[in-house]
C-alpha cells in the first residue's frame, strides 16, 4: 500500500514559534492549557460542521465518512451482552463478601470522568483498569485477568474489558476531566512523555499518531476511515465492528502501533498510561460515551 502524507503538522512547535515571535513566551515552553486549546481548535477548524460534543462519537461524527456511519448506526448497541457480563463481574462478591464497588469513591458511580488520575503517593498515572485489577487483588479475587498475559490472552482481556465497560457505563455522559495537577513536576513529566509519544514518528512507515489522527483525520487510508484525535478515549472499552470483540483502550493502541509497523510495548506498559493521559486531557470537556461500537 502506498501512503501519501501531507506535510507533518505540529501545532505545538508552531505555537512556540508564534509566541516567540510575539515576544510573549521566549523563556518558557507552551503550557498544557495553551496546548489543550490549540489541539481542540485544530480539529474544530478542520471540521467546522461537527458540534463539539459529537467528537465523542469518533470517526462516525466526521463528514465524508457516511458509509462508516451507516454501518455504525446499524450495529446499534451490540456490546450490550458484554456489558451484562461486566455487571455480573462487578456485582459478584469476593470471598470476603465485598464487591468491586467497595474499592471506589461513591461506589464507582459518576467518577470515571476523572480518569486517568495522578496518584500523588505512588507518583504515577492510574487508569480504571489498574484500579479494577488492584481491587480484585486486594480482595483475593480469582479473575483470569490478574495472572494472564494480557497482550496475548484475548479471553483475559475480554474479562477485563467487560468489567471496565460496566464501570464506565456508571458514568455515561459525564464530562471528561482527568484529575491531574500538571504543576506537579512528576505528573508533568508523564504528560510530556505521552505528548512526545503521540507526535513522534516510528515504525516502518515513519508515521506518528498525528499522521493518521490529525493530518489524515476524516480521510480513508487503504480501506480504513480515520478518527480525529479529539474524542480519543471517550468511547472505550469498545466493541470492534470487524472482530466483534470488546477491547480495552490500550489494546487499540497496540493495534495502531502494529498498523504503523512499529513493535507495540506489552499491554500494561507505563507508556500506554501516559498516552491515555495525554489523549484524554486533549479531549477534556467531551462527554463519556463508553462502552461503544468502534472500527
Ligand atoms: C496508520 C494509521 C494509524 C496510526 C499511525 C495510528 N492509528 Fe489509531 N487508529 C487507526 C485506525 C484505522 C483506527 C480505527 C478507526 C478510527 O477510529 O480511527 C484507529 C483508532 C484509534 C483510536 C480509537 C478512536 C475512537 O474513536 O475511539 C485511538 C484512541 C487511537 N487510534 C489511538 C492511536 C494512537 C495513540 C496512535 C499512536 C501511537 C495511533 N492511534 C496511531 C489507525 C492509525
Amino acid at each position: 500500500m502506498r501512503i501519501r502524507t501531507k506535510r507533518f503538522f505540529f501545532p505545538f512547535a508552531l505555537a512556540w514559534v508564534t509566541l516567540a515571535w510575539l515576544g510573549v513566551a521566549t523563556a518558557a515552553p507552551a503550557d498544557p492549557a495553551a496546548e489543550l486549546a490549540e489541539f481542540q481548535q485544530y480539529f474544530k477548524a478542520k471540521f467546522p460542521a461537527v458540534a463539539f460534543n459529537d467528537f465523542a462519537d469518533g470517526l462516525y461524527a466526521l463528514p465524508g465518512l457516511e458509509d462508516a456511519r451507516a454501518r455504525w448506526r446499524a450495529a446499534g448497541s451490540a456490546y450490550t451482552r458484554q456489558l451484562q457480563f461486566g455487571k455480573k463481574i462487578w456485582e459478584t462478591p469476593f470471598i470476603n463478601g465485598k464487591t468491586f464497588a467497595s474499592c471506589f469513591k461513591n461506589k464507582g458511580v459518576n467518577i470515571a470522568q476523572g480518569y486517568p488520575y495522578w496518584d500523588k503517593v505512588g507518583k504515577r498515572v492510574r487508569t480504571v483498569e489498574m484500579d479494577l485489577i488492584d481491587c480484585s487483588k486486594r480482595n483475593k479475587g480469582e479473575h483470569v485477568f490478574l495472572t494472564a498475559d494480557l497482550s496475548h490472552n484475548a479471553d483475559a482481556r475480554l474479562q477485563l474489558a467487560q468489567v471496565t465497560a460496566y464501570f464506565y457505563s456508571l458514568s455515561l455522559g459525564k464530562t471528561l476531566n482527568p484529575d491531574v495537577d500538571l504543576t506537579d513536576p512528576d505528573a508533568r513529566k508523564a504528560y510530556e512523555e505521552g505528548k512526545q509519544y503521540w507526535w513522534s514518528r516510528r515504525g516502518q512507515w515513519n508515521f506518528s499518531c498525528a499522521s493518521c489522527h490529525a493530518d489524515l483525520a476524516g480521510k480513508t487510508l487503504g480501506n480504513q476511515p480515520l478518527s480525529a484525535g479529539l474524542g480519543h478515549g471517550t468511547g472505550w472499552p469498545a466493541q470492534r465492528l470487524d472482530t466483534e470483540r470488546l477491547e480495552p483502550l490500550h489494546y487499540r493502541y497496540m493495534t495502531c502501533l502494529a498498523q504503523m509497523r512499529a513493535k507495540p510495548p506489552a499491554f500494561g506498559s507505563t507508556i500506554y498510561n501516559h498516552l491515555e493521559l495525554y489523549e484524554k486531557l486533549m479531549s477534556t470537556g467531551l462527554p463519556l460515551r463508553a462502552p461503544s461500537m468502534r472500527n
